[in-house]
């Protein structure tokens, strides 16, 4: 059967036309059919065949298409669920379909839950504290007007029904931070009756996050910086009414949005590696940076390596809703079965590789809290900076990108990124030019993340960087961990404050 098709497919070869039937090839003395006449990659070549003017043209045109929001949204944007955003999968999908019969393309649609705040007020006695600000997938106030009661201090952490005390119906909820995720105390705050929640830092600072997925009894939901609640938690404390007035006018709702999958018809299907980047952006802007850097990295890679012949299968993914939580990469991380889990050897993310002033940022994934693998991943962008004499930070691989799913089930991982909101430091500066005391990305999330945000020196190394990864694993995983689980070793991240580019608790 296996020589059968073989043959069948050689011999239309032979004779010039396309090739139609995808071929699963095993072994190494098999002719790879798309590939005849074809060199194995090289790690070499394919950083060769990476040139900046293909990556600035799609740059341009990506640009275009979040223009195509700007009817509905104001301006340009690619969230998910806007033109900008369609329009994007279908420039992805047409690329890589344009390449001929190199690779496999599946789509793969499934809901998302989308959330807009238009306006939110809460006065708190008789002050508007400057750093509420709304939790994002908050339901409206009911009726999407204003409702008022008593703040009522919620014991501990408000992660237990136990903690809501039985006056807490008809009132706002006040709850410190901490333990459980946002959504979990505004769903018990909710069946306790509560008519809107109040969730107080309790670190300095304000505090901005997301309820994550709806839920039954979510209601409507701020967040308040510890410096702003202080003087409130000492009154309640004391037994002091503190009345409150809240009010969100937002929507959620549901939306299908599709993942694309592209994979090597050649290559050694049970041993992949697989890479990925998020095609979708913010809703406050077009998104160039994050992660249009990334996508048509991936984008330009998966087109340059159809000039050569590849030993193990790669697999490359835009996933969408990366910016509502790690939609997409969850979803397509809890369909894989047991079986298919198992061929993805390692999995790299790439979000954000063109960072203005950015720095070389490594995660720092280690074998001892992530799935074996995920070390040997990480030295190897070590070694790709320093054999390019660069200098690189390591990063807290923490659960904000959409490898997360990946190493809660098994899988290796790892990833680069150019930097975001974090500042900039001195050495830093030393390390890699820019501005101290700056944002890596000054518009990450923002309006401003259009062409000119882009740091071109960045994204063609880390173009290359990609290519160096996906040359390397595609020649051969010798030496690299084979797989030993489909579950997680690690242990601390539940715990994690992140899951996406959002606080969840
Ligand atoms: C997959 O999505 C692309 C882009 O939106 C579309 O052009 C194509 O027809 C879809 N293919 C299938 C099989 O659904
Ligand atoms: C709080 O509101 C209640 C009900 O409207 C009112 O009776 C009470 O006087 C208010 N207390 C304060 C301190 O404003
Ligand atoms: C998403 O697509 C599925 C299948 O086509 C459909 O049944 C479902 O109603 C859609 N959901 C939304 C929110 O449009
Ligand atoms: C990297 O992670 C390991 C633990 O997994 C930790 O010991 C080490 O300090 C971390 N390095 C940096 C620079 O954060
Ligand atoms: C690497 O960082 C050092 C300072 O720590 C700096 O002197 C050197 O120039 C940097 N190298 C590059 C290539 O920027
Ligand atoms: C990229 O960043 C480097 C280092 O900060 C800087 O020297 C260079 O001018 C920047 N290039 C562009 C095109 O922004």
């Amino acid at each position: 059967m296996h020589l059968s098709l073989l043959l069948l497919a050689l011999s239309s070869h032979a004779v010039g036309s396309a090739i139609q039937i995808p071929l699963v090839l095993q072994s190494d003395t098999t002719a790879p059919v798309t590939s005849i006449g074809k060199e194995l990659v090289s790690s070499e070549a394919l950083q060769g065949d990476i040139d900046l003017k293909n990556l600035e043209d799609r740059a341009n045109h990506l640009f275009e298409l979040a223009k195509l929001s700007v009817d509905d949204y104001g301006h340009p944007t690619r969230v998910i669920g806007s033109k900008g955003h369609l329009a994007t999968i279908d420039y992805i999908y047409s690329t890589i379909a344009s390449l001929g019969e190199y690779y496999t393309i599946s789509n793969q649609s499934f809901e998302a839950v989308v959330g807009d705040v238009f306006e939110s007020r809460l006065v708190i006695g008789d002050q508007v504290p400057k750093s509420a600000s709304p939790m994002s997938l908050t339901p409206p106030t009911s009726d999407k007007q204003p409702v008022y009661g008593p703040l009522v201090l919620v014991e501990n952490d408000g992660c237990d029904q136990a903690d809501y005390p039985s006056h807490i119906a008809g009132a706002i909820a006040f709850i410190r931070r901490g333990t459980c995720t946002f959504g979990d105390k505004s769903a018990l705050a909710g069946k306790a009756g509560a008519v809107a929640a109040v969730i107080y830092n309790n670190a300095k600072g304000s505090l901005s996050g997301t309820l994550g997925e709806p839920a039954e009894y979510h209601v409507a939901t701020f967040g308040l910086s510890s410096e702003d609640s202080e003087p409130y938690i000492v009154d309640l404390q004391r037994g002091k009414v503190v009345n409150a007035s809240a009010y969100i006018d937002s929507i959620v709702e549901k939306i299908n949005t599709t993942n694309i999958i592209a994979q090597s018809k050649e290559g050694d299907a049970e041993n992949c590696v697989m890479l990925g980047g998020h095609s979708d952006s913010v809703v406050e802007g077009p998104g160039i940076n994050d992660d249009g850097s990334g996508s048509l990295t991936l984008l330009e890679v998966a087109t340059q390596l159809t000039k050569y012949r590849v030993n193990n299968c790669v697999r490359f993914a835009w996933w969408a809703g990366e910016e509502e939580g790690l939609l997409g990469s969850d979803y397509y991380v809890a369909m894989l079965s047991a079986e298919e889990n198992w061929k993805i050897r390692l999995f790299m993310d790439y979000d954000m590789l063109a960072s203005p002033n950015y720095a070389n940022q490594v995660y720092n994934a280690t074998n001892e809290v992530n799935p074996t693998g995920s070390e040997e991943l990480r030295d190897l962008y070590v070694e790709f900076y320093e054999s390019h004499g660069q200098n690189y930070t390591f990063i807290p691989f923490d659960g904000r990108s959409d490898y997360d799913a990946f190493i809660k089930h098994g899988i290796p991982g790892g990833g680069i990124a150019a930097g975001a909101e974090g500042v900039k430091t001195k050495e830093e500066a030393e390390m890699f030019g820019g501005a101290v005391g700056k944002w890596f990305d000054p518009c990450y999330h923002q309006l401003c993340d259009t062409v000119d945000n882009l740091n071109f020196t960045a994204w063609e190394l880390n173009t290359k960087l990609v290519a160096h990864s996906v040359a390397t694993y595609a020649i051969s995983f010798q030496g690299f961990p084979e797989r030993s689980s489909v579950e997680s070793k690690v242990l601390d991240q539940t715990a994690s404050m992140w899951h996406g580019p959002k606080l969840v608790m």
